[in-house]
């Protein structure tokens, strides 16, 4: 029942691939003899330095800037020839009030959350398209469902890039190009320790369903770029096992 994963000749673009969920899957796709190419804001250039079959190409990107991010898939695509699989999973998630929130910040969550993946598909999209393979992914997020007080621009974009990627999904569909989104579960990096205070913490640690590792979400982000999922697009994957927002939990005045 193992499984083992040949990225040989493949090239996989990590948008918020420095760390956590994303520099996870770098080092797996170079462990399986792939090119990943981290792109990320805070650029981890240790990641350059594994040492594995395939390898890890670092690039520094804002996703949030359209230029930016169409600039590196067009780099990346004259450089190897083409990419096989995008993941989107740089996000950030400031934690103010609507009403503390500036209208500048909450453009900001946009465009690096949101937008930045209609940036990234209209380069992907006639690139995939016309090779009638390619896989994508997006990160949603349990917030989609429940809300959480300080976090309305986040929890707004992961509900808004289901539909997106679903349309997307829709739009491949008859090209061989799949997008699917994967809700990953509290998991211990540093979009769950940043965001949340010590209360909110203990609370997803002891009642909201556990805390997740990178490890534990890195092999469902191989399956949804591998061939293995080649029949499943469209879908939403989800470790989340949040099932109410702590509505009458202690910490409920805190937040
Ligand atoms: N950690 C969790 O509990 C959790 C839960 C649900 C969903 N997610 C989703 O998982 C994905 C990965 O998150 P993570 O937990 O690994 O977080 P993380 O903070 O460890 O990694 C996010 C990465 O995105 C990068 N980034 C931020 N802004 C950027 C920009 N403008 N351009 C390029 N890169 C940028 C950061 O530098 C960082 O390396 C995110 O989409 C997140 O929303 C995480």
């Amino acid at each position: 029942m193992r499984v083992s994963y040949d990225f040989r000749d493949s090239v996989v673009v990590v948008t918020g691939g420095g760390h956590g969920i994303g520099a996870g899957l770098c080092r797996a796709v170079a462990k399986a003899g792939g090119v990943a190419v981290s792109a990320d804001i805070a650029p981890n250039s240790a990641l350059s330095e594994i040492q594995a079959p395939g390898r890890i190409e670092v690039a520094s990107v804002d996703v949030g800037n359209a230029q930016g991010i169409q600039g590196l898939l067009q780099e990346t695509i004259g450089r190897y020839g083409k990419i096989d699989a995008f993941v989107q999973a740089a996000a950030i998630q400031p934690r103010q009030e609507i009403e503390e929130m500036s209208q500048e910040t909450w453009l900001r969550v946009m465009d690096v959350n949101l937008n930045s993946l209609f940036y990234a598909g209209q380069v992907l999209m006639p690139h995939m398209k016309s090779r009638r393979a390619g896989a994508i992914v997006a990160f949603a997020s349990g917030l989609a469902q429940t809300g959480w007080a300080k976090a309305s621009g986040y929890a707004t974009t992961k509900a808004a890039l289901i539909a997106f990627i679903k349309s997307m999904a829709k739009e491949g569909l008859a090209y061989g190009v799949r997008a699917n989104i994967i809700a990953p579960g509290i998991t211990d990096t540093d979009l769950f320790t940043g965001p949340n205070n010590e209360q909110e913490q203990e609370f997803f640690r002891v009642r909201g369903g556990g805390v997740g590792t990178v490890a534990e979400v890195v092999p469902l982000l191989m399956f949804l770029i591998s061939d293995a999922s080649r029949s499943l697009t469209g879908a939403l994957l989800s470790r989340d096992l949040i099932i109410h927002p702590p509505e009458t939990a202690d910490l409920k005045d805190q937040m």
